[in-house]
């Protein structure tokens, strides 16, 4: 249990929230998030970077037939979503607090993945940390692999270099990827893209957004 960014108010995410240190070791092979759900068999969707979860919390509800994993490295972020996810019941959403970059392409199986959400990635502004950046070549040859054919890979950012990033990439792996307009998801409310807690602070400063869908070939 802990408190932080709730204000004082006791956060337990206990059988919502996983820490790195609950997966089994990577010498033992790809492990399944799917496996952690009530119906493992159901179509799974995964979010990089969920900061607070206001997406997993708005879109689950709507699409209750399907699991979502939430990856968060900050443990502050992760700690808040994943309780917020158990306050709400969301049986079909889990929390891992660890490096999306390395779940991804070192544990997660070939396929596995109907849908991965990138939203409001961090930029990363100095070229000398470019190389922090969820998006590289490498990141995309692993999620062409853990995407399965027609699955999507979908982006949304406000940030213009970062935007520029994201087409290079797109346009470097059009053998992997075809890129589609981004339709935006039932959740998002009014005039919003996608919803999230930092696309709605960043449309009170006026920022417009950039978003794409890469559907797996
Ligand atoms: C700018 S915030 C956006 C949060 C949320 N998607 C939103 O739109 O409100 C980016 C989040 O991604 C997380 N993040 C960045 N790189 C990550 C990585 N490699 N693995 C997991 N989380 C990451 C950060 O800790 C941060 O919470």
């Amino acid at each position: 249990m802990s408190f932080g960014l709730s204000r004082g108010r006791e956060q337990d995410f206990a059988g919502f929230g996983l820490d790195r240190e609950d997966l089994p070791p990577i010498a033992e092979g790809p492990w399944d998030p799917r496996s952690l759900f009530e119906h493992p068999d159901r179509p799974f969707e995964l979010e990089i970077g969920s900061g607070k979860g206001t997406f997993l919390v708005q879109q689950s509800g709507l699409q209750p037939e399907t699991n979502f994993l939430g990856i968060e490295w900050a443990g502050e972020f992760f700690r808040y979503a994943a309780d917020r996810i158990r306050r709400h019941d969301l049986s079909n959403v889990r929390m891992l607090h660890d490096d999306a970059s390395e779940v991804v392409s070192h544990r997660l199986p070939d396929a596995c993945c109907r849908v991965l959400h990138l939203y409001f990635s961090d930029p990363w502004p100095k070229s000398r940390h470019h190389k922090r950046r969820v998006m590289q070549d490498t990141t995309m040859k692993a999620f062409h692999r853990i995407i399965p054919p027609g699955g999507e890979l979908r982006l949304v950012t406000d940030h213009d270099d970062l935007w520029s990033w994201y087409e290079d990439h797109a346009a470097r792996h059009a053998d992997l990827f075809d890129r589609e307009v981004f339709e935006r998801p039932a959740s998002a409310g009014e005039g919003e893209v996608v919803g999230t807690n930092f696309e709605r602070k960043f449309r009170r400063e006026g920022r417009p957004f950039h978003a794409m869908t890469l559907r797996r070939r």
